[in-house]
């Protein structure tokens, strides 16, 4: 029971910024990773179309036997995050929270900016999470739709990518002081040390990724489910698209060698009246 995997979810190679800290915050618990690559980005669809999609890779991740769910993605964090903890039998942890969280512990001035995709700017998670906390919070959001597609071809770093972060980043430069800017998709703590830059150093950049890996341990921990052995866990690693193009990003990201451990799945459509954990 306890020797199962979590099993981590995202539209494509950003999660694995937040498998990173699950690794170092769990080094004993195994990780299986699913990246709907080939349809992503998630960004620009609609609502239920995310959902749909959402719900086909927690159908392969149960298959596995799952202990419990990370969604490492912010859009589908926003879309399918409270239906996911309604119907799953076990415990599911979404990135939102989280980030804003870490936005509230950062900020000194209360003026927080927030940049993600279309999606999740558009559900205004970020906002609510804040708010919730803070009433007084003032917040400036962003959609920054280049920036998933360039880092899923591996581009995150260079000249070129300086100058769409900096064109993209114009309009939160003309409003509030923000001190505390929240990086609210998995995939942009990748191209961080471009958007700092672009940024300057008096803004603090935050991402989900330590806090949820803390809730995620906090949560498993409740629900006596933390591996208490010591062990070298096996990680697995599956792709819906080019395995090629995944493997390079992966060995960009991780400093050790994780080949052998990743692998290809071909995602199907399920029909979602038909699946008992949905009804
Ligand atoms: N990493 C996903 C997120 O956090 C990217 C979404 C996309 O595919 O556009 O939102």
């Amino acid at each position: 029971m306890l020797e199962r995997a979590i099993g981590v979810i995202d539209s494509g190679v950003g999660g694995i910024t937040v498998v990173l800290e699950l690794m170092r915050q769990l080094p004993h618990e195994q990780l299986i990773y699913l990246g709907d690559t080939k349809r992503c980005p998630y960004g620009p669809r609609k609502e239920t179309q995310v959902i749909q999609f959402t719900w086909e890779m927690v159908n392969f991740l149960l298959q596995k036997n799952i202990k419990a769910l990370v969604v490492a993605c912010n859009t589908a964090t926003a879309f399918a995050l409270p239906q996911l903890q309604k119907k799953l039998p076990i415990p599911v942890v979404g990135v939102v929270q989280p980030g804003a969280r870490a936005a509230i512990k950062s900020t000194k001035n209360n003026q927080v900016g927030v940049i993600g995709t279309e999606g999740t700017i558009r559900s205004q998670a970020y906002v609510q999470a804040l708010k919730k906390i803070n009433a007084q919070i003032d917040i400036q959001s962003l959609a920054c739709p280049e920036f998933v597609p360039m880092i899923e071809k591996g581009h995150i770093a260079g000249e070129k990518i300086e100058n769409i972060v900096e064109t993209s980043l114009k309009p939160l430069k003309t409003s509030i002081q923000m001190d505390t800017l929240i990086l609210g998709c998995t995939h942009y703590p990748l191209i961080k040390r471009t958007i700092q830059k672009v940024m300057g150093h008096d803004v603090t950049l935050v991402s989900s990724s330590e806090e949820t890996a803390r809730e995620t341990s906090t949560i498993l921990d409740v629900h006596h489910l933390l591996y208490e052995g010591i062990r070298t866990p096996q990680h697995t690693f599956y792709t819906t698209g080019d395995l090629k193009q995944f493997e390079n990003i992966l060995t960009t990201i991780f400093e050790q060698e994780y080949v052998e451990q990743i692998h290809r799945y071909d995602i199907h459509k399920i029909d979602l009246t038909k699946q008992s954990h949905h009804i």
